[in-house]
């Protein structure tokens, strides 16, 4: 680009402006979503703590960084919906068709992750008229677990759920009915910055209210030798969930990437962003956990017990707490448009669906499997699957745990190892050499072996430990 400011080359800068924006909002807008503010913090307080957490910051930067570069430079190489992509990419390379089921896997997981995430986004729908009509003014940990899992809770209202699930189903189908940009764009573009902004805000409560130096100290004081196979693999299945890769919503969102745009640069800044996000949700979390003598394995209930007993002591809690759930189900939302993007994409150009008919049929199969995840909580909560899962355990596991380290695996093997390296290199253009050949033995060596060996002992210790 050079100083001339012609009129052409003004307009012009501006259209490149929009495009790269586009990207980088709607990547962006897919990774900060529950994956940050309420599961993060609940698989932590699970699995023990800051080893997790150790683990969980390794898997991104020596897996999730570049995995989600290979997976971007696909999707801006091929430039359709991913199965088509890596369906050209494939014939490009003269590689075997077995690596058709990148693509296939991938939007398939993507419809099962949101069954259950358009649940737990109507957890977020429903506790804004709780917040803002002030259930919790003054409570109690144990009131806000009451109102929450409490035997006439919450979680036992089944219709409840199944109201706001069905209300953030139906938003999420109609906005990809209509095509995602310009929604796309507005959400993230202001909403997610007033979300930063209040998790700050809740940060000085907790660090003036809250046990702070002990929560802090749950996050980061990296005890490993409490951690288990089985907690590696939800780091690195998290690592995943969180940065959205291993199931092609990034390799979709790719095709909207400007060619000139450096994919390296764009996928750091977005990739540290994200982890920051859950990080400072941990910090907000558990400080409040320990002072208020909750319990930090609560389960998926954390973040709604904890944030609202916050809420309910801060001048002001019932519009902020109100607004604070808006913005979570709208990071939610703008996630959950990536999840069903894929496989809409994929029916219009494959069976000639309208993009309506596609958001609908998929929308309509997630929400129907979402159903089990609802019952999960309440009238199924007995029954298990081997002994240890109920509906929403087993596809949060199958989901996270299984498909996208599968897929993460297969992309590292594809790109670092099928692709011919002239096409990667064309596709990164990568300035320094150093980080060149960083990237490549991340992916190359790193990746693959490291999601190999902790896919396979994680396993093994869920099932036989
Ligand atoms: N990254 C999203 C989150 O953290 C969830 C997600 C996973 C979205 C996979 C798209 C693909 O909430």
């Amino acid at each position: 680009m050079t100083a001339d400011n012609t009129t052409t080359q003004a307009s012009s800068v501006h259209g490149t402006w929009t495009k790269r924006w586009t990207f980088v909002l709607a990547a962006s807008g897919s990774a900060v979503g529950l994956g940050n503010i309420w599961k993060f913090p609940y698989i932590t307080g699970e699995n023990g703590g800051s080893a997790f957490v150790l683990i969980y910051l390794v898997c991104i930067l020596a897996i999730g960084i570049p995995i989600m570069i290979a997976e971007t430079l696909l999707g801006r190489r091929g430039r359709k919906n991913p199965i088509h992509t890596m369906r050209d990419m494939v014939t490009a390379s003269n590689a075997s068709g077995f690596w058709h089921v990148i693509g296939i896997m991938g939007t398939l997981t993507g419809i099962l992750i949101l069954s259950y995430y358009s649940v737990i986004a109507g957890w977020a729908l429903a506790y804004i008229p709780k917040l803002a009509g002030g259930e919790f003014s003054g409570a109690t940990g144990a009131l806000a677990n009451s109102i929450f899992g409490g035997e006439q809770g919450f979680l036992s209202q089944y219709g409840t759920l199944i109201f706001w699930h069905s209300l953030f189903t139906i938003v999420t189908v109609y906005v990809v009915a209509q095509g995602i940009e310009a929604g796309l764009e507005r959400a993230v573009r202001f909403l997610m910055p007033a979300l930063m902004i209040l998790l700050l805000i809740l940060l000085v409560y907790s660090a003036l209210e809250g046990a702070f130096a002990k929560g802090a100290a749950f996050l980061f004081t990296f005890d490993i030798s409490k951690l288990s196979w089985n907690s590696a693999l939800t780091a690195l299945g998290h690592a995943f969930f969180t940065l959205s890769i291993g199931m092609c919503a990034i390799m979709a969102y790719g095709a909207y990437m400007p060619k000139q745009d450096s994919i390296t640069k764009t996928i750091t800044v977005i990739a540290v962003m994200d982890t920051g996000i859950a990080l400072v949700a941990g910090l907000v979390i558990f400080p409040l956990v320990f002072a208020h003598g909750l319990e930090p394995s609560a389960g998926p209930g954390l973040m709604f017990i904890s944030l609202p007993l916050a809420f309910g002591h801060i001048t002001g809690g019932q519009l902020f707490g109100a607004l604070f759930f808006t913005l979570v189900a709208f990071a939610a939302w703008t996630s959950a448009i990536s999840l069903l993007e894929p496989g809409v994409a994929w029916l219009i150009e494959r069976f000639g669906f309208s993009r309506r008919k596609a958001a609908l049929t998929l929308g309509a199969s997630a929400w129907v499997l979402g159903l089990g995840s609802v019952f999960s909580f309440n009238i199924w909560q007995h029954y298990k699957f081997a002994g240890m899962f109920t509906v929403f355990d087993g596809l949060d596991f199958l989901t996270s745990n299984i498909m996208l380290p599968l897929g993460g695996l297969l992309i590292a093997i594809f790109a670092g190892w099928v692709m011919k390296p002239e096409m990667v290199d064309d596709e990164l253009r990568m300035e320094s050499p150093w980080l060149r050949s960083a990237w490549w033995f991340a992916l190359r060596y790193i990746s693959p072996t490291a999601v190999a060996v902790v896919f396979v002992l994680g396993v093994y210790d869920k099932f036989a430990g």
